[in-house]
């Protein structure tokens, strides 16, 4: 399945740093959070000798999935792969007029093996579990998250468990139990659900959302493929939905490491925007105070699952990229939301995903502060496909 991926001899991974204490661990082994302090563990490589074989010349002409990278990945030699990444760039000409921004594009990440940008985030996980030795993983998960693991665990022989909210659509259930999954319905939100699985003792491999340092180097790829699609000169805003937040620290890692890589030039990041649900907005409310870290919220509740994550394990991470941006963070509606999912689907023909309608609500809400200005390049992520949602508020079926 992998082999026509694989690029054997180009992973320059070299270790892992605590993004915490900055302790180093070596990275040929299982290893989740950093044992000395807790932290959240980042992938390190060996950039000056990448940069000898990575040059857009040289990326131009390979595999049209995210694996093209294969220097800043781990365990590119034989990746357990499903045609992840690479997913369109669009340009939404209907949106672009209607919001009065010239410059306006959704990358469509509902176009990814299971339907959303988690299959980015799985592949490399899967991928490290099972070359160092893993035979079983586990995760909670809002939905998405789980569907990707358990078809990547399919795809790479593992066994997996998943750990998912009693209220988890229907559509993400039958996903994950097609593709071989245990699957444990639980009361509570993803943190509690994720709280009760570290409580059981069993040989797995912990999956949980920046809990093992792969699932991050996956996503980061959709910041390298924004800068590759803009030609290696990235937009002024990117307006992210914000859960667990690896999609949005993992573009920041990437920016960095091409700025390092001379891929792009130093100081054109883009401003980041995290938007999150009205009904669960713990970065949000942290941003307006000025905080560091971010408080669990109680009671979370919106209809776009994946936003549904009442504490972050790397807000400080998340909270970090968008201050050092110059990025904002907002919340809108259920309502807002939903409309918005339809005016996407409606207008550019693509089946948006709840947070994907998020980021047009906040789109709108940002052109009219003014903090978007009409010249700005602007990329809306649609994270996944609106198809594993049968209920849009709002919304009647015939
Ligand atoms: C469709 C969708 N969008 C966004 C998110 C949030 O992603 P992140 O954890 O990268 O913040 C999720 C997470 O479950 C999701 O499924
Ligand atoms: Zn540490």
């Amino acid at each position: 399945m992998s082999t026509e991926t694989g690029i054997p001899g180009l992973s320059k991974l070299e270790w892992l740093e605590c993004s915490n204490c900055s302790a180093a661990f070596d990275a040929r082994q299982l290893i989740g959070l950093c044992d000395r302090c807790g932290g959240v563990l980042l992938a390190r490589y060996r950039l000056d000798e990448a940069s000898r074989t990575l040059s857009p010349a040289t990326i131009r002409n390979r595999n049209p999935n995210l694996w093209r990278y294969a220097e800043v990945l781990p365990g590119s030699d034989d990746p357990v792969s499903l045609g992840e990444g690479m997913t369109p760039l669009l340009r939404a000409g209907f949106l672009a007029e209607d919001l009065g921004l010239p410059h306006l594009y959704i990358k469509d990440e509902s176009r990814n093996p299971t339907g959303s940008f988690k299959a980015r985030g799985m592949t490399t996980a899967v991928t490290m579990a099972r070359q160092l030795g893993a035979r079983r993983v586990a995760l909670p998960s809002a939905g998405n998250a789980g569907g990707a693991a358990a078809a990547y665990a399919a795809a790479a022989g593992l066994g997996v468990d998943l750990f998912l909210p009693i209220e988890t659509p229907e559509p993400f259930r039958l996903e994950a139990v097609v593709h071989g999954a245990r699957v444990h319905l639980l009361e509570g939100d993803i943190a509690e659900c994720g709280a009760y699985m570290r409580t059981l003792d069993e040989d797995w491999w912990d999956l949980s959302t920046l809990r093992e340092p792969y699932r991050l180097e996956g996503k980061k790829t959709m910041g390298y493929e924004l800068a590759e699609q803009f030609g290696w000169d990235l937009p002024e805003v990117v307006i992210y939905p914000t859960g667990g937040g690896t999609g949005l620290v993992g573009m920041w890692k990437a920016f960095e490491e091409m700025e390092q890589l001379e891929l792009i030039s130093p100081g054109r990041r883009p401003r980041m925007v995290v938007v999150q649900a009205e009904g669960c907005a713990p970065i949000v409310r942290a941003f307006d105070e000025d905080k560091p870290k971010a408080r669990a919220w109680e009671d979370p509740v919106t209809y776009a699952s994946g936003l549904r994550v009442p504490a972050a394990i790397g807000d400080r991470l998340i909270l970090r990229a968008v201050r050092e941006s110059g990025g904002t963070a907002l919340a809108v509606s259920d309502a807002q939301m939903a409309e918005e999912q339809l005016v996407m689907s409606r207008t550019e023909g693509i089946f948006a995903a709840p947070e994907g309608g998020a980021t047009l609500a906040a789109a709108r809400r940002l052109v009219e502060s003014g903090f978007i200005r009409p010249e700005d390049r602007v990329v809306l992520f649609n994270t996944g496909t609106g198809l594993k949602y049968p209920d849009i508020p709002g919304l009647k079926v015939p």
